[in-house]
């Protein structure tokens, strides 16, 4: 089998406690492939979304990325991790000095590096907020702001963490574009499951530090007894209609 874009194998997390809150996850995600990871709270989306990246050591188990593995507390330029909560990866005065971070993380400096900060707002719509210090930034700015100082750094592979929590219906319509626009291959942990259905072709469920099922997100999110034995519901979208109003079918 040639080798994916991202291969994790066997990956154990043990929190402190002894709990272990990844038990054995296996996953290879493609080249350009959009993936999401659905699951109840508290299942490991974003401990498996960590571990991948290295911030988070495993217990065992293995990650490549490009057949390299990545080594715990190392730096990976090829993942870039968007977090959950805007204000856990803004930490500059201003969105430009923010991005230049990311930048500067993978050697760029002088002209090099202001244009690839321009280019990175400019993908995501925000060139116009350069100069504006990330504390005033309304939460779908700060969120496209984040984005950009990942962009910056030209990853393989996006982690993207509850991307659509606590937007506004413009913002969550602005990223759902804009995501579906590149073609860098994403793992996008989210209780949003209608974007789920329009960004991803494959779902992987997971409850209890495992994966419960792993194929087409049509036939997973819509298995209705599977969602409801990991405490999920089937999107709206893909329940059955009436023909006359819009009353579920039950
Ligand atoms: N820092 C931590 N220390 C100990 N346990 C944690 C920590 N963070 C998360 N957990 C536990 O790990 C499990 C998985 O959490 P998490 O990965 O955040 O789930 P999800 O993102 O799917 O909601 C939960 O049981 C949670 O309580
Ligand atoms: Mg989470």
């Amino acid at each position: 089998m040639t080798a994916a874009l991202l291969e994790a194998h066997d990956l154990f997390v043990r929190r402190p406690s002894g709990l272990d809150v990844l038990c054995g996850v296996t996953l290879r995600v493609e080249a350009g492939e959009r993936v999401g990871l659905v699951g109840p709270n508290g299942a490991g989306k974003t401990t498996l979304l960590l571990a991948l990246t290295g911030v988070l050591e495993a217990t065992r188990g293995t990650v490549r990325l490009d057949g390299q593995e990545i080594a715990p507390g190392g730096f990976a330029p090829g993942l870039g991790f968007v977090f959950q909560q805007s204000e856990d990866q803004l930490f500059s005065p201003t969105v430009a000095e923010d991005v230049a971070f990311g930048a500067r993380n993978i050697g760029l400096s002088g002209l090099p590096l202001d244009r690839a900060v321009a280019l990175a707002l400019e993908r995501v719509g925000i060139r116009g907020l350069a100069a504006r210090p990330v504390h005033h930034l309304s939460g779908g700015e700060k969120r496209l702001a984040c984005l950009a100082g990942v962009l910056v750094m030209a990853p393989r592979l996006l982690l993207l963490d509850e991307p659509s929590a606590a937007l506004d219906l413009r913002h969550r319509r602005q990223l759902i574009e804009l995501l579906r626009g590149m073609d860098q291959a994403m793992l996008i942990a989210s209780h949003d499951l209608e974007l789920v259905l329009e960004l991803c072709p494959r779902v992987v469920l997971i409850d209890q530090g495992r994966i419960m099922a792993d194929g087409p997100a049509r036939a997973i999110l819509g298995d209705g007894t599977l969602m409801a034995r990991h405490g999920q519901e089937v999107p709206h979208s893909l329940t059955p209609h009436n023909r006359i109003g819009h009353d579920h079918q039950r």
